[in-house]
């Protein structure tokens, strides 16, 4: 009997395609997603797209571990022109976008002016709903705007110095400086003491950070734990993500210099109902009707990096992407096919698709090459993936040597996730495996998790 399977929000095309091609026989729809990046977050989209039912998943350019899941293409992120030759060559219908700099760069309103392009759903805002991330400035207007709790700040440039040294010392240590632009998360600098924090203004504005600190946000410093809180929106409906917490210093005790991400674990205690019914209320709605006011087309992932300040949610930065390593423990908390919610958003439908999370909770552990996030060496040969057990691990940079052997390709290498009725038993779980991966200079934090004990 024929039988065509649609999914929420599925637009008929692919079914007629396979129709064409196959006769009458049709059992399924087949999905060809391409997701751009090479990192953790991306090995672990792929992974969780790839389990969807009919799903082909694409990874550019991907990395070792996104070669077991899917197909690679030796694309950069960054080359529109082929990324569409490629997704018109191979009936790709949905592509999502890893990192921030393709949406910044435009990638989007690239897809949606292109007439060959245009029915291709892609998930990430354009490039002016990408300013959340890539302008500090502007998310922290468009928050004052629209009355989303936030620290108090100014912005400057070398014009307006004289009112960034009165702002700075109308404001208690420690001191907060923000480069406008993006800087390869190293453009935040935190200072204690007034004298620092005006020279490192005047470096900033300077060209400390290039063009991105040409305007800097001076920021009031924030106390409280930080959580990551990750929405996925069509514009019109959203639904909440689970949320995770990241531990970004390189040493055990939250000590040494800032990293893109050591470790998460998901979900996080602290967020409670009443915390997140808060986060809905305050921040993710007056964010939804803000970008609508401004005209902003958003299908994809809006990353709310919190400060939880006595109970109540602040922002601190917005993201247009989903975290990393967040990713890597949030997609093992999704339950059924997350393509189906994908497609969704793509197609303004996210209220139509049932929505479930896991009760497990998630604990991340990341390994990185010794000396990251400084001056660190790749190339090297790892060994014991085979014995892990229990666990996924998702590679974050790696890559095959000219023997097909997998070697280190990053400062962050691979991020073993492990699931557990408690925090203690995940974490207990993922560093039983941690142990096992092997490599020349391997480097990991021991305390994942170890501050959530109960
Ligand atoms: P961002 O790139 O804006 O997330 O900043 C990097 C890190 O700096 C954050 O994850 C926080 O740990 C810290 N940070 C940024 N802004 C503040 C603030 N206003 N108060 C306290 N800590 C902050
Ligand atoms: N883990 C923080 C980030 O992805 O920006």
């Amino acid at each position: 009997m024929e039988q065509i399977i649609m999914y929420p929000g599925e637009v008929s095309k692919d079914a007629v395609d396979w129709k064409a091609t196959q006769g009458q026989h049709i059992t399924a729809v087949v999905r060809n997603i391409l997701v751009l990046g090479s990192g953790g977050r991306e090995h672990a989209l792929a992974w969780k797209l790839a389990q969807g039912e009919g799903a082909k998943v694409f990874i550019a350019p991907g990395n070792a571990g996104t070669a077991e899941v899917g197909t690679n293409v030796n694309l950069k992120v960054s080359d529109f022109e082929g990324i569409k030759q490629f997704c018109l060559a191979n009936g790709i219908t949905l592509v999502v976008v890893g990192p921030e700099q393709p949406l910044v760069d435009g990638i989007v309103d690239f897809f949606k002016q292109d007439e060959q392009l245009r029915t291709i759903r892609i998930i990430g805002p354009d490039s002016k709903g990408a300013q959340l991330e890539g302008s500090k400035a502007f998310a922290k207007e468009f928050m004052a705007r629209n009355g989303i709790p936030t620290a108090r700040c100014l912005t400057v440039n070398k014009d307006s110095l004289e009112q960034g040294v009165e702002f700075l010392k109308s404001l208690k240590a420690p001191y907060v400086l923000k480069a406008d632009g993006l800087a390869a998360g190293k453009g935040v600098l935190i200072l204690d003491s007034l004298e620092e924090a005006v020279t490192e203004l005047n470096n900033m504005l300077g060209g400390k950070f290039g063009s991105a600190s040409a305007t800097v946000v001076i920021e009031e410093f924030l106390k409280g734990i930080e959580c990551s809180v990750f929405v996925l929106t069509d514009s019109e409906h959203y639904v909440l993500l689970p949320e995770a917490k990241d531990y970004k210093r390189i040493g055990d005790g939250d000590t040494g210099l800032n990293t893109g991400g050591m470790g998460a674990v998901s979900p996080v205690p602290f967020c409670t109902p009443d915390f997140l019914q808060k986060v809905e209320g305050r921040i993710v709605k007056p964010t939804l009707q803000g970008l609508k006011a401004d005209h902003v087309d958003y299908k994809g992932f809006i990353f709310l990096g919190l400060m939880n300040c006595g109970g109540d949610p602040y922002v601190i930065e917005y993201n247009v992407r989903m975290g990393d390593p967040e990713t890597e423990a949030v997609m093992t908390r999704i339950e059924g096919d997350f393509a189906d919610l994908l497609y969704a958003c793509a197609d303004g439908c996210l209220d139509k698709v049932h929505y479930a999370k896991s009760a497990k909770t998630a604990v991340t552990v990341m390994l990185v090459s010794g000396g990251y996030p400084e001056a660190y060496q790749k190339g090297k040969v790892m060994t014991g993936m085979n014995l892990l057990k229990d666990c996924v691990a998702f590679h974050a940079g790696t890559a095959f040597n000219a023997e097909g052997q997998v070697v280190t390709a990053g400062g962050r290498v691979i991020a073993v996730t492990a699931h557990g009725d408690s925090i203690l038993e995940a974490r207990e779980k993922a560093y039983i495996n941690v142990e096992k991966i092997k490599f020349e200079g391997e480097n990991h934090r021991h305390d994942i998790g170890f501050d959530l004990l109960q």
